[in-house]
């Protein structure tokens, strides 16, 4: 397989100033070479892979996607640092994934990222084995796709007049910007991207908003609105729920999204086309003529029904072209259209009720698997969306609910993780919002149950990836010290020392502590050996440590404390 021993070629050249020479395999048995080849992979899946690696040389097989994990799988067996001789591991693997649908979301509307970014974006997908890229392409905050026939998207629904400062969720609001944001792609853009995310086997599903979170595009065509003569309206500046979202009544609303939807599904080859569906408020529909009239001349029982209308006209329009649609999990409500997918995002509830109605699902509970939420204590973190989803619990997501049958747990295609981005301006905050999430992520997606092991991820796994990004220009999230235990308090008995073992979660980093109450740095002690604490009868101690990785990154500061007395006694004191 030319392509993957050029890709290897590239990495080494790349990562280790090393030049190999690619050819074409030689009749003769060869030893002491590296051999990409799908020779014998017709019993391996599609995206399955087998890697020998012995002392005489690597043989990777497997069909096209699996012989490109295999060999994400191989240069993730080379040592961090470049070295006169290096070694990898003799290996048999024989490796596949659990879930076909392995996916990840990322949000281009609330804030805009340039193509560039977009690629870094699903590079790291595909290092890590991922498969599918959920594009939020319009929102009430911004229109990010070129449409042909409908210029004004982009002229006018692309920009809004500023920015929100600080948290949407809080009731202080600081104030806004007083900064124009926007942007978007071109279709020549668009399918530069597509085509680079299909050399990386990464299929990219757009998301076209309707019937709500639409405002930008009635910005641009007022029209489509509820009533007689709406508008003008504003690109939304802030974060939230809208009233305004298209009038379900008007004819036009659905010959404006067919127009729309024709062409996205010609720029974009998926099988699916994620439409939206979420958090659509009935405000203007319950007041509208035209939106009533439709109701009453199709014997709706209700707005919900309503939006069951909305959405099953889509879906036999999308059906129609021979694709197939996604809709967050609000489409059950009034009635789900007969072939959707839903993909669950509050919490796990509209994928069971979905899976129980034979519809697919993915499984996206913001509970576990959304990465604006934070991923450390909030008061240490950059802002975020109000929410807690560290590590070790996105790493202890399984996708299938118990609650299911066998039948239904068949419907459970796989899961995403979500990066809505009201608090990410920067690719920088991507990069640190999803890292190391992603990975954990990842092992959710690919890796049997009962070979998961948050410990050995933890301890000796993530380690070693975080060494190899703290070499790159990625930004990410450096873990505490493994053993720190923070905000644990040690109560001391018998006035026994305590031995206090920590690890560095990047390998190579630096683990530096005090007992002095001030936030640890490159100043205070070095972490060498396991650190005894000796607490006088009546006394406490505080240990504070931090991380800094060969970069310079730093971890948040972990507070430990350790008590010898009860606490009564010393408020006595
Ligand atoms: C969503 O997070 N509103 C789908
Ligand atoms: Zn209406």
């Amino acid at each position: 397989d030319q392509k993957t021993a050029m890709l290897f070629r590239e990495f080494l050249k790349d990562k280790y100033q090393m030049n190999l020479t690619v050819n074409k395999l030689s009749s003769k048995k060869s030893v002491n070479t590296i051999l990409f080849s799908s020779k014998g992979s017709e019993n391996i899946p599609d995206e399955g892979y087998k890697l020998n690696i012995t002392p005489s040389g690597v043989h990777l097989t497997g069909k096209e996607a699996g012989m490109f994990y295999g060999f994400q799988s191989l240069i993730q067996l080379f040592p961090i640092e470049k070295s006169a001789n290096m070694y990898i591991p003799c290996a048999e693997i024989n490796d596949e994934p659990r879930f076909k649908y392995r996916g990840m979301h990322l949000d281009v509307t609330l804030h805009f990222f340039p193509v560039s970014f977009v690629k870094k974006f699903i590079n790291m997908m595909a290092e890590y084995k991922l498969n599918t890229f959920h594009w939020h392409l319009t929102e009430d905050q911004g229109w990010r796709i070129e449409i042909k026939k409908y210029p004004e998207l982009t002229k006018s629904g692309a920009w809004r007049a500023q920015t929100l400062i600080g948290s949407a969720q809080k009731d202080d609001p600081i104030g806004y910007d007083n900064t124009p944001h926007g942007g978007f792609y071109s279709q020549d853009e668009i399918r530069d991207v597509i085509k680079y995310a299909s050399e990386r086997h990464i299929t990219i599903i757009p998301e076209i908003e309707l019937p709500g979170h639409c405002i930008s595009a009635l910005v641009a065509y007022p029209h489509l609105a509820c009533g007689d003569n709406p508008g003008p309206f504003k690109t939304i500046e802030s974060w939230g729920i809208y009233e305004d979202v298209f009038c379900a009544g008007k004819e036009s609303t659905f010959e404006f999204l067919e127009n729309v939807l024709t062409e996205v599904m010609e720029l974009f080859p998926s099988k699916y086309i994620h439409i939206g569906g979420d958090e659509v408020p009935k405000t203007r529909w319950k007041s509208c003529k035209h939106c009533q009239k439709r109701i009453k001349d199709n014997n709706l029982k209700d707005e919900y029904e309503l939006q069951s209308y909305f959405v099953q006209r889509i879906e036999k329009f999308i059906n129609s072209r021979g694709r197939a649609i996604i809709g967050w999990d609000e489409i059950l409500e009034g009635g789900l259209a007969p072939n959707a997918t839903v993909m669950s995002w509050r919490g796990e509830k509209g994928g069971i009720a979905a899976a129980q109605q034979n519809h697919d699902v993915i499984m996206a509970p913001n509970n576990y698997i959304y990465f604006d939420h934070y991923q450390a204590k909030p008061e240490q973190e950059p802002i975020g969306f109000p929410g807690y989803n560290p590590l070790e619990r996105v790493y202890s997501y399984d996708p299938v609910p118990q609650s299911l049958t066998a039948e239904q747990k068949k419907h459970i295609l796989g899961a995403e993780a979500c990066v809505w981005t009201e608090y990410m301006a920067t690719p920088a905050k991507v990069e640190y919002m999803i890292l190391p999430r992603l990975l954990a992520f990842s092992e959710i997606t690919w890796t049997p149950l009962d070979r998961k092991n948050y410990q050995n991820f933890q301890e000796e796994r993530l380690p070693v990836h975080l060494a190899k990004l703290d070499k790159t220009d990625v930004i990410y999230f450096v873990p505490t010290a493994i053993g720190a235990d923070d905000e644990k308090t040690h109560h001391i008995k018998n006035n026994k020392d305590v031995t206090i073992t920590l690890k560095s979660p990047v390998k190579g980093a630096k683990i530096f502590y005090t007992f002095n109450h001030h936030s640890p740095r490159e100043t205070d002690y070095l972490y060498e050996k396991p650190i005894v604490v000796n607490v006088p009868d009546g006394q406490k101690r505080v240990l504070k440590t931090i991380v800094i990785t060969p970069s310079g990154k730093r971890s948040n500061v972990t507070k430990t404390i350790f008590l010898n007395a009860s606490p009564q006694a010393l408020n006595r004191k």
